[in-house]
């Protein structure tokens, strides 16, 4: 059976469908060496070698995109009133089956990762994988070194507890950088909470070793090279 060339195309992020259709009719690829220029071909991307303009298009079972979420906007894939994170990705990286891995608060901003690999969801959000989060806040109040000693001991408030972790003062004490491997509801605004103190903006800037790439505009995305899958759990 197979699917379509150029929706094949499409999905490995090689362009939207009219891009990589036009590249395809323009004998900018070859189908197990011979030239094909119907985008609506059939082809089987596991059993046959697929290149573009001689290069081989290494077939990426999942995808794995970066999003610098803007406000507004739900970390969900689908909602009846909102607009979700999934409605932001350009047509050429729509997939079927992707989700965003961890949920960030609609207020929230900043390094989200989408994916449909439930199996690296899982892992970097268990909380047993020791994959840090850091977040950067900007807060009501000044940073102290008791509200740091606190995050480092663990924080119970209202019935909850959340794990160590690590915060400290930026260099304007109102603003505070905070790394967590849990991703409970609403956890860095809870443990500021617990400490009297209020998260006016929030920024999610890692995700383990992977690094949120400042030069994405807000609601902006790209994917994600091999080696900053990797770095996830660096
Ligand atoms: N902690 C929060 O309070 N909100 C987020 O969106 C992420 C972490």
């Amino acid at each position: 059976m197979g699917e379509r060339l150029d929706k094949f195309l499409s999905s490995q992020g090689l362009g939207t469908r009219k891009e990589v259709g036009k590249l395809v009719r323009s004998g900018g690829v070859t189908v197990d060496g011979k030239p094909e220029k119907d985008p609506g071909a059939k082809v089987e991307p596991e059993q046959m070698a697929i290149e573009v303009n001689g290069r081989p298009v290494c077939y990426r079972e999942h995808l794995y995109i970066m999003m610098n979420k803007p406000a507004g906007v739900l970390s969900a894939t689908e909602d009846r009133h909102a607009q979700t994170v999934l409605d932001l990705l350009p047509e050429d990286l729509r997939r079927r089956g992707l989700f965003p891995a961890g949920r960030l608060d609609k207020d929230t901003t900043g390094l989200l990762l989408i994916t449909d690999d439930g199996e690296l969801a899982h892992n970097m959000l268990s909380p047993k994988k020791h994959v840090y989060k850091l977040y950067f806040a900007k807060l009501d109040a000044p940073v102290n070194r008791e509200d740091e000693e606190a995050f480092s001991a663990g924080i119970r408030w209202q019935g909850e507890t959340y794990a160590p972790g690590r915060l400290w003062a930026g260099e304007d004490p109102f603003y505070g950088f905070v790394e967590i491997r849990e991703g409970r509801f609403h956890q860095v605004k809870r443990m500021f909470e617990a400490r009297g103190k209020t998260v006016l903006e929030l920024k999610r800037l890692k995700i383990g070793g992977l690094q949120l790439d400042e030069t994405l505009g807000e609601g902006e995305c790209r994917l994600l090279t091999p080696q900053e899958v990797q770095s996830i759990f660096r």
